[in-house]
């Protein structure tokens, strides 16, 4: 994910850094999200800064050359002709969910698969989608491997979990559910007893997860629903940008809701502090030592293998 749609309006060019490049994201006049490479090829200029949308095509600031939505030079104000080479590359985008996403392939082969639309809840039941953003010192593998750690769960974030109950692993398939009971502590919402309920979670690829928890809340009577819909981005070898939208179902009273939200942003974003600074300080273990009761790491992994290079996990796993 490289912007949320509605963080792009028609005509508005912005300069990007993803997947360790210069980008140029922008909307064309009739809509359209592009992601280009961020040079041009005639002298060089960053188009994201002070680069133009002209209709269908964008603007070099520098000498006005233009390009068309595949990335061709198609119009060189002052020249009789446009040499064969002015060409920028395209990165194939797609919008959904209210997200503009990126096609990042290390051989550049064009898209297998898609996010599909999701159900975000825009019938009133649930509170607006709330945004944390961060960027962090780590790998997109540690971002999302976090899910599946269900020992951490309890060890580092104190919620009582259980092992997964199920795990639907297509090895094939970009689309990955994972289903977990979880127990939470309420103690940070200033209520004793505890929340028990389905969590569910289903990854889309490396970047994109969606996760969902129903609980009751013990004694009660209340029920509590969240949602998260979570864009894990890398900047570049060393950074990712993590964005979380997250809402609550709302309850029959309001100051019951109220109070919720705050303090589920306010324990949201503890734990996902605490996660951080167990990121910013490990390493990534390609041979990690797990055990039986780890959870489904070593099967998260094999299907995530899908995402990597061939050549370069094999290179990695050869150091
Ligand atoms: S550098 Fe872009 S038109 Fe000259
Ligand atoms: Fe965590």
């Amino acid at each position: 994910m490289v912007a949320r749609s509605s963080e792009l309006a028609c005509g508005e060019v912005k300069p990007i850094q993803y997947f360790g490049q210069e980008l140029v994201l922008f909307r064309t006049a009739q809509g359209k999200a592009q992601v280009f490479d961020a040079y041009c090829p005639h002298l060089g200029a960053h188009l994201g800064h002070g680069g133009r949308v002209v209709g269908e095509q964008i603007q070099c600031p520098f000498h006005q050359w233009e390009y068309d939505c595949s990335g061709k030079c198609v119009s060189v104000p002052y020249a009789t002709k446009i040499p064969p080479g002015a060409r920028l590359r395209a990165w194939p985008v797609d919008e959904q969910n209210g997200m503009i996403l990126v096609w990042h392939h290390e051989q550049q082969a064009e898209p297998s698969w898609r996010v599909p639309a999701i159900d975000l809840g825009e019938d009133g039941g649930w509170t607006p989608m709330v945004e944390t953003r961060w960027k962090i010192l780590t790998c997109i593998q540690d971002v999302n491997e976090n899910d599946l750690d269900s020992a951490h769960l309890r060890c580092l974030h104190q919620f009582t979990s259980k092992t997964p109950e199920e795990m639907d692993l297509a090895p094939r398939d970009a689309v990955l559910d994972i289903h977990f009971t979880l127990v939470s502590n309420l103690e940070s919402f200033g209520m004793s007893g505890n929340a028990k309920g389905p969590l569910d979670t289903t990854k889309f690829g490396l970047g994109i997860g969606w996760v969902r928890y129903a609980a009751e809340i013990e004694g009660a009577g209340i029920s509590l629903g969240t949602r998260t819909l979570g864009a894990t981005t890398p900047i570049d070898d060393q950074y990712v940008d993590v964005r979380l939208f997250h809402q609550i179902k709302k309850t029959q009273y309001d100051h019951v809701t109220e109070m919720l939200e705050k303090q589920y942003h306010k324990t949201f974003k503890e734990t996902v502090d605490q996660d951080i600074r167990i990121w910013e300080n490990k390493r990534h273990l390609l041979r990690p030592n797990l055990c039986q009761e780890d959870g489904p790491i070593a099967a998260y992994r094999r299907w995530a293998r899908q995402f990597y290079s061939e050549e370069e996990m094999e290179r990695a796993l050869a150091r």
